[in-house]
């Protein structure tokens, strides 16, 4: 096989979304998601429920990626599977299905790294697909193409998902330096936790954001964690919600519904402020002027507002993934494998899921 016609299949299923991409070199094909609804009347994820619901999904899934793709199984080069880290009852479901199609299809296999590959979403490119933001169209051979503007090495990146929040150094497509990290909760943690603290459904996150908006982001002020350099810590941000909330409701019974948006916005931006503290100075501590986010929380409007500000007043080139590629997705595990690929680093199909894996 040529390697300007490189065909992935690519799977996602680390959590509660089971997602298959098709991708011909780094341009996405099809990039399909079933989301979980079931553990929204729990508040949080089933990691039980999470896998069953991944057995069901997973075939619908890959077949419904190959018919928008319209590409055949036989043409596929190579599977890829999320490796870790996640959920491994749910990254089992991934790992054993991709096995079984390389090893079918006689294809290699090539397990991907999750944080990884939600860096390398800014990669991703897309022909007639009009949801990248930051796409600037061009044309190619009578089709419409929507080049991805990339980020240049080495840059920083944000990750900020439910399960990490990370500063990560980024000098090649596969070379990545920790330079920073939550030692307790994620941020998308304390938005998910906060919104179940106030009686919001289960993804907190999008639900905060979307009340904020018409909110006074700074009515109420929480306290701000002292961490060692570039690190972060959630856990006593939401605790000191908690006894917010506690505190107001004991004087007030309605003091939640009252102020609703005003305290979806006030936490939001506490939140927000200290994500972009360290960012900021991890930027200048290694004089980097690329700078992206990515991960479920960059999908937060206030978050991609700011940086775009800030970006302003220090004359950054700032890289905002699409939405559909900042939440768990496919195609950034097959983004990620395609550079694997063009490496010929794959693995055996004795392989095996990691719950926790260093980026
Ligand atoms: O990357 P992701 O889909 O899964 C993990 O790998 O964790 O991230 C999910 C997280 C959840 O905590 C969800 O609440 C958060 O991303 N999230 C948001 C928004 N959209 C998703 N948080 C804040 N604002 C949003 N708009
Ligand atoms: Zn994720």
């Amino acid at each position: 096989m040529k390697n300007d016609e490189v065909y992935i299949l690519a799977i996602e299923s680390s959590c509660d979304d089971t997602s298959c991409a098709i991708l011909k070199n780094d341009v996405v094909l099809a990039n399909i998601t079933a989301n979980q609804k079931i553990h929204e009347q729990y508040g949080g994820v089933i990691p039980e429920l999470a896998s069953r619901d991944h057995q069901k999904n997973i075939v619908p899934v890959v077949e419904a990626a190959l018919q928008k793709a319209a590409v055949k199984l036989s043409q596929i080069s190579a599977v890829a599977f999320t490796k870790g880290p996640g959920l491994m009852g749910s990254l089992l479901v991934g790992a054993s299905f991709a096995k079984s199609m390389a090893m079918a299809l006689q294809v290699p296999l090539i397990e991907v790294n999750h944080m990884q590959a939600h860096i390398l979403a800014h990669f991703i490119r897309q022909f007639g697909v009009e949801s990248s933001e930051l796409g600037v169209r061009s044309s190619e051979a009578g089709t419409t193409n929507y080049e991805v503007r990339t980020p240049h090495f080495p840059f920083l990146c944000l990750t900020v998902s439910g399960g990490h929040t990370q500063i990560v150094k980024i000098h090649s497509h596969l070379e990545f330096e920790l330079l920073g990290e939550t030692i307790d909760d994620a941020v998308g943690e304390a938005f998910d936790k906060a919104a179940k603290i106030i009686g919001l459904p289960y993804p907190g996150g999008p639900m905060i954001d979307k009340l904020a908006q018409s909110g006074n982001p700074n009515k109420f002020s929480f306290s701000t964690p002292q961490v060692n350099d570039l690190n972060y810590s959630f856990s006593g941000i939401k605790t000191s919600f908690l006894y917010f909330i506690q505190n107001n409701v004991k004087t007030n019974p309605e003091f939640i519904t009252e102020n609703i948006n005003d305290i979806c916005a006030s936490y939001q931006n506490h939140l927000i402020k200290v994500l972009l503290h360290n960012f900021e100075i991890a930027a200048k501590r290694h004089s980097i002027k690329d700078l992206a986010i990515s991960g479920g929380v960059s999908a937060n409007s206030e978050l991609r507002k700011q940086l775009k500000v800030l970006g302003e007043k220090n004359k950054w080139n700032v890289f905002i993934p699409p939405f559909e590629y900042c939440t768990d997705n496919a195609a950034m595990i097959g983004i990620t494998a395609y550079y694997k690929y063009l490496k010929q680093e794959f693995c055996g199909l004795n392989e095996v899921p990691q719950a926790r894996f260093e980026l």
